[in-house]
């Protein structure tokens, strides 16, 4: 059980393994492969620049996997705590699917970005909603500047989104809960360091992340199924 008090500032980091639940494979339990292309491989700047296409194939399965997937009891579950403490709560995630939108939360802060939304690689259009797919043989979008629609997501190499709402987040939690990510990929797998000494910190997921021994307490064990009966408030 983790106690909330009226006073609480939670922050909440979810990762892949919140929707596997949902029927999305994690990265790291598919072995790190997609068809024998190593994620970075597929997810870079520079398989964009070589290839442009294969890249779109891949962010196309990825829409047809999350396009049929629904929330579990651990989206639901989360979107409950914002409906109790409202904007005292920070969901912040790695996740580019929608299920945490879809289970009701209000407030998601993509820090990877978002799988349903393109921008073009060359202006500063701002993303827009898109769930278009591609065969490998189609051509890419282009913009009306004539630059590359590409997918909303922070590729390997690149920063991700929303650093500057995240740090002051970070700084004012009192509870920091960290769900379902293996705690390997910075900045989010140091997130938890830099709440030491001054928040409560708490893993969820069916093993210990890589870095188990900055967290409070970890709860082993599914989200789905330890989330929905988690919070307790004070
Ligand atoms: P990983 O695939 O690295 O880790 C998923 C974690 O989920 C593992 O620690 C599993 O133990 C855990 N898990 C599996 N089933 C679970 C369940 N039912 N309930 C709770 N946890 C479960 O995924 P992330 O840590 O999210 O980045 O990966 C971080 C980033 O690496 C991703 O956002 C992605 C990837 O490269 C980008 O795309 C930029």
């Amino acid at each position: 059980m983790i106690e909330i008090s009226v006073s609480d500032r939670v922050f909440v980091l979810t990762g892949a393994g919140i929707s596997a639940e949902s029927g999305i494979p994690t990265f790291r339990g598919a072995g790190g492969l997609w068809r024998n292309h190593r994620f970075e491989e597929v997810a870079s700047p520079h398989a964009w620049h070589r290839d442009p296409r294969l890249v779109w194939e891949f962010y196309s399965m990825r829409r047809e996997v999350a396009g049929t997937a629904k929330p579990n009891p651990g989206h639901v579950a989360l979107a409950q705590l914002e409906g109790s403490i409202g904007e005292r709560l920070f969901l912040c995630t790695q996740n580019v699917d929608n299920l945490h939108e879809q289970a009701g939360s209000r407030c998601v802060v993509h820090m990877h970005g978002e799988l349903f939304k393109s921008r073009c690689d060359r202006c500063d259009r701002p993303p827009f909603a898109d769930t278009k797919t591609y065969e490998l043989s189609a051509s890419v979008p282009r913009c009306d500047c004539g630059g590359q629609i590409r997918p909303h997501i922070c590729w390997f190499g690149e920063v991700p989104y929303h650093l500057d709402e995240i740090a002051s987040a970070l700084n004012g939690c009192t509870v920091f809960i960290a769900i379902g990510t293996s705690g390997v990929v910075e900045p989010a797998a140091s997130f938890v360091a830099r709440v030491h000494g001054r928040a409560q910190s708490f893993y969820v997921g069916p093993e210990e992340p890589a870095n188990a021994a900055s967290f409070t307490r970890v709860f082993l064990g599914k989200s789905g199924e330890i989330l929905p009966t988690l919070f307790h408030y004070g």
